[in-house]
């Protein structure tokens, strides 16, 4: 049973094809049609963090389709201590046709996949989020007509959000950077198992922002301190401040260079008001393509069998 766990397990003829119909869906819902292929589904979604695009996106999407969603919190789910993972994957399976999870371990949606008998989403672990990374790869298909030969400059964090984006870069042939303190790279199980799964080369990893930034078609950013790394926050606020995307960076930049952001932003902190509301970003497209990758998404987990 196919399921989306991780980028780096899905093959590159799949995600140009997810990437490819989540375009055809976003020109159709523009054009007033709504093709209901998740009529009679059922998608659960259990969440452990907060959200708002994923879990708005993933309602509105199922809505769209033509299923019904239903959303529980991690706490009042228990997930692995009201019962086990196992039981919790067995019953949900009886009563579900999908399941999206935004939970703190990879481990947990892997038990899910394993245990369960329906497909499981991954809405963003500690150390991937897929769905992100598709609809940043068909916001760069849209600004540039291809994802093939663009540069993407990561400024910030080594985490699930730049592990991702680099594995789709990789598979649909764009150059990735990632520029980071030292200490916030990617960690050596990422890199094994990309080098494993995706490529022999190494995503290149860089500690100067200003000198990563000239070559960019596009510069991302995300937070600094993800969810369930609070604890950090000072020392990483300290560490990341000369990684800030703010216009005297942007300068440093290509001018038709384009600004990328997954969201939530804070402001003032991994990257400024002037960049994030500036001519160059397209964080907003980008947010509205989480919806119709996830369409792509919940059709070929579902409505394709
Ligand atoms: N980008 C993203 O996943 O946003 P949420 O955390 O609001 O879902
Ligand atoms: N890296 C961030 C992404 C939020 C969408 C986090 O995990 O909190």
């Amino acid at each position: 049973m196919p399921h989306l766990l991780n980028l780096i397990d899905v093959p590159t003829d799949t995600i140009r094809n997810l990437v490819g119909r989540a375009a055809e869906l976003k020109a159709e819902r523009r054009a007033g049609r709504s093709p209901t292929p998740l009529a009679g589904k059922v998608v659960g979604l259990v969440f452990e963090k907060p959200s708002l695009r994923t879990r708005m996106s993933f309602e509105a999407g199922v809505a769209q389709l033509g299923g019904t969603s239903l959303f529980f919190s991690g706490a009042e789910i228990g997930l692995g201590v009201r019962e086990t993972l196992p039981d919790f994957a067995r019953t949900a399976s009886r009563f579900l046709d999908a399941i999206v999870l935004r939970v703190f371990c990879q481990e947990t949606v892997d038990a899910l996949a394993r245990h369960g008998s329906i497909p499981v989403i991954n809405g963003l672990t500690d150390r991937s989020h897929p769905c992100q990374a598709l609809a940043d790869l068909l916001t760069i298909q849209e600004c540039f007509g291809t994802v093939a030969g663009k540069t993407i400059v990561f400024v910030g964090d080594g985490n699930n959000v730049s592990m991702s984006l680099a594995v789709g870069c990789a598979r649909l042939g764009a150059k990735f950077v990632l520029a980071c303190p030292p200490g916030y790279a990617f960690d050596d199980a990422f890199l094994k198992n990309y080098a494993n799964k995706v490529s022999a080369d190494k995503p290149l990893i860089v500690h100067d922002p200003v000198a990563a930034v000239k070559s960019a078609d596009v510069v991302y950013t995300d937070v600094w301190t993800s969810m369930g790394q609070e604890a950090e926050r000072d020392e990483r606020l300290a560490k990341f401040a000369p990684f800030q995307l703010n216009a005297a960076l942007m300068a440093k930049a290509p001018k038709g260079c384009k600004v990328l952001h997954c969201l939530p932003a804070h402001r003032g902190e991994e990257i400024t008001d002037e960049v994030v509301d500036g001519p160059q970003s397209v964080v907003f497209d980008q947010a509205e393509n989480r919806l119709h990758v996830q369409k792509a998404v919940l059709e070929w987990l579902l409505a394709k069998g």
